[in-house]
């Protein structure tokens, strides 16, 4: 067995890749938003996606879900290309991912069990006492009390919004949870708090989670990897060390410039 590159950890080579994208290219009118784009997801890992406003995370992420088409490349999800799938198949992928979008907000004329519910009544046949109580051991999950099951979203804080977000993302206990900003808008004690149920949800569900963030502490505690986006493709895949290592002018701007977090912390990390 040949040794281990640092480019191609010896883990990567042996991981199943649940989500893998190679030669992505995805455009509207004139203009290319990411061409030649290649990308792996690991089962079970925490995948922290970063790049620059407008580059293009939320319309990636969109295009691995199916809801912006692109112009050439190939996706596929759980090993199977999602380019002419039957209607039944397509289902049966979509079934197994949860979407906490980046400004997805809850239905605002239905409560937070209502809204849970939503995805459990287009996928699950059970009894309304069977939905009542799966809505509420999601709920529950997410770390939201019980009495915010009948509250409708305006009666709710920002981080209970996101909550209830997420807990209508795990309605159908996925295997991929995509993530778009999950913590933006919240303080952050409520973003660190936010980030530990991530990783805890992560570990408990065995969860592959797949995260747009500009966060710079949930890249550094709860993400497994780390992958950025710029100039249309992927400027470099790895580890928060990596990150830290590389020598492209956003990535130094944005782990080491004067936001970040301080550089000898995360060197002797
Ligand atoms: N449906 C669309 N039609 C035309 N242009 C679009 C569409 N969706 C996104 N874009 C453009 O694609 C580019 C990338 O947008 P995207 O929302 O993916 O950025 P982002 O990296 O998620 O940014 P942010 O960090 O601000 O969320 C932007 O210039 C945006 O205007
Ligand atoms: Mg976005």
């Amino acid at each position: 067995m040949p040794l281990a590159t640092p480019e191609l950890p010896h883990r990567d080579r042996h991981r199943e890749a649940v989500i893998r994208v190679r030669g992505l290219e995805v455009g509207f009118g004139e203009r290319t938003i990411m061409k030649g784009l290649d990308l792996d997801v690991y089962r079970g890992e925490i995948l922290g996606f970063v790049g620059a406003s407008g580059t293009g995370k939320s319309v990636l992420t969109r295009a691995i879900l199916g809801l912006v088409p692109k112009r050439a490349g190939t996706i596929e999800v759980f090993g199977e290309n999602v380019d002419g799938l039957s209607p039944a198949s397509r289902r049966a992928i979509e079934r197994r991912w949860g979407v906490l979008f980046q400004f997805g907000a809850l239905f605002s004329a239905l409560t937070v069990k209502e809204n849970v519910q939503v995805p459990m009544r287009e996928y699950l046949h059970l009894s309304d006492r069977l939905l009542d109580e799966l809505a509420m051991l999601k709920i529950e999950m997410v770390g939201l009390n019980p009495d915010a099951a009948d509250k409708l979203p305006s009666e709710l804080s920002g981080g209970m919004i996101k909550r209830a977000a997420l807990a209508r993302a795990l309605a159908l206990d996925p295997e991929i949870l995509f993530l778009d900003e999950p913590t933006s808008g919240l303080d952050p004690i409520g973003a660190g708090e936010f980030d530990d149920l991530i990783a805890t949800l992560q570990r408990t569900l065995g969860l592959t989670v797949f995260m747009v963030t500009h966060d710079l502490d949930s890249l550094h505690t709860v993400c497994d990897r780390i992958a950025a986006l710029g100039e249309g493709r992927i400027i470099a895949a790895g580890t928060i060390d990596t990150m830290l290592k590389s020598d492209h002018p956003w990535l130094k701007a944005y782990f080491r410039g004067k936001r970040a977090r301080g550089v000898m912390t995360a060197n002797e990390a």
